[in-house]
């Protein structure tokens, strides 16, 4: 018996008037016209069905405090961490908790399914691990949590973050962060990344780092962080997330990197809402995008993969659990136009952070749990184009989200229509 069947959808890789048939929370079957009784059954009307979107780099600790106890009046990445560490003092159990389950409605509604969120580890009473730890399991039903323990004021820098990391991974906490351009010397980075790197090799754990998020050419931590990542043999488990001085290191040098990452199969996780915004702050003209060399990177075979990062927190007023928009400005602030690196987005915010977080079950294949999304949009560009409405959620086999068909009715003139979008786009693009 099929529990729920979507029938006309377009795929991701293309195909169109596919049925998805779901059975005991999994995937049974995907094909043209599947025959068998289901217990309920939804037309996709030819919109795209994508695996859920996952966001592989987040702060849930900090999100949704905007305005407390003030606002970042400059909105620089500064005041945002001065901001940070006025919060921080105030935070509650309870209200760390409800700020952060206030944000997993929001992104259920946009068909998130699985986030990896940073933990500062840096307040002694490891108030925000417990809270989150809490969280994951309240979530459970609907997002797949990933943990990462984040020494935020640095591992070596803070005098208790070391202890505290390890404090946080005793809880249950599932991945090991850092923060090496934070430390006080290139040589205590390094340090902090050889040091984290074989705590995790010891647990059995991944790694998630904040990896030189400056713009300053000579933060070449990754070089260590890959480096590590070979002698520990942890190929395939390592992420450095931002690695935005890329964007300013020397041409001859990065030719150089490049091929030490991918032999460390390094995966790569920019943020570019918030790379975007926060770096080049020191530029005057020409400033710099501060986005690492995201066609590089991929065109080396490594995987990339783009994470939120911020939503109205101490460093980021704006956003709301979007992906696509993530996706969007990616292809907007890199820039990537063509028809190819524009549908690599999607990936970027969909089967790209999966890999980088190694979750199982993930993908619109037979077998795969049965989590998706129903797009009110006709591919997955277009979808990106339109932030597209998120007519259904299924996780599980089971309907946790829903909204309606959104139209705009025009009067203008005398001639009344109703249009939305995606009316507006030119068929059989290819
Ligand atoms: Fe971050």
């Amino acid at each position: 018996m099929i529990d729920l069947l979507i029938t006309n959808a377009t795929l991701p890789d293309g195909r169109t008037g596919m049925d998805i048939a779901c059975a005991s929370g999994l995937v049974a079957e995907i094909a043209p016209a599947i025959k068998g009784e289901a217990r309920k059954t939804i037309d996709a009307r030819g919109y795209l069905v994508s695996p859920p979107f996952i966001d592989s780099h987040f702060h849930m600790d900090a999100t949704l405090s905007l305005g407390i106890p003030r606002l970042n009046m400059s909105g620089t990445l500064l005041e945002g961490i001065g901001l940070w560490g006025e919060l921080k003092p105030l935070l509650t159990h309870e209200a760390v908790i409800e700020r952060a389950l206030r944000y997993c409605d929001l992104a259920v509604s946009k068909g998130m399914g699985a986030i990896r969120t940073h933990v500062d580890v840096c307040d002694d009473r490891l108030l925000c691990v417990e809270a989150l730890l809490e969280v994951k399991k309240k979530i459970a039903p609907y997002i797949d949590l990933q943990i990462v323990a984040f020494p935020q004021d640095g591992f070596y820098r803070s005098r208790t973050a070391r202890q505290n990391l390890i404090r946080a991974l005793d809880l249950g906490v599932d991945v090991v962060g850092g923060i090496p351009h934070f430390e006080r010397t290139m040589a205590d980075g390094a340090a902090s990344l050889k040091e984290l790197c074989e705590i995790a090799e010891k647990r059995g754990l991944l790694v998630d780092i904040h990896c030189d998020e400056t713009d300053d050419p000579l933060s070449r931590h990754v070089e260590t962080l890959a480096c590590e990542t070979q002698r520990l043999g942890l190929h395939g488990r390592v992420v450095g997330s931002h690695l935005t001085s890329m964007h300013s290191m020397d041409n001859y040098y990065v030719s150089k990197l490049i091929p030490l990452m991918v032999e460390s199969q390094l995966h790569a996780t920019p943020n570019p809402l918030i790379n975007i915004t926060i770096q080049g702050r020191h530029d005057t003209y020409p400033r710099r995008r501060g986005l690492t060399r995201i066609p590089e990177l991929r065109s080396a075979g490594l995987n990339v993969s783009f994470g939120h990062d911020c939503v109205m927190d101490p460093w980021y007023s704006l956003g709301q659990a979007d992906m696509l928009e993530v996706a969007s400005m990616g292809i907007h602030a890199v820039p990537m136009t063509s028809r190819e690196a524009m549908r690599w987005t999607f990936d970027a915010v969909t089967v790209n952070p999966a890999k980088a977080m190694h979750l199982e079950g993930y993908g619109l294949a037979k077998g795969c749990k049965a989590n998706f999304v129903i797009l009110q949009a006709k591919d997955p560009i277009e979808a990106i184009r339109l932030k597209a409405n998120r007519l259904t959620v299924v996780r599980s086999g089971k309907i946790i989200a829903e909204s309606d068909e959104q139209f705009s009715k025009l009067q203008i003139a005398g001639r009344p229509k109703t249009v939305n979008g995606a009316d507006y786009a030119p068929k059989n693009l290819g």
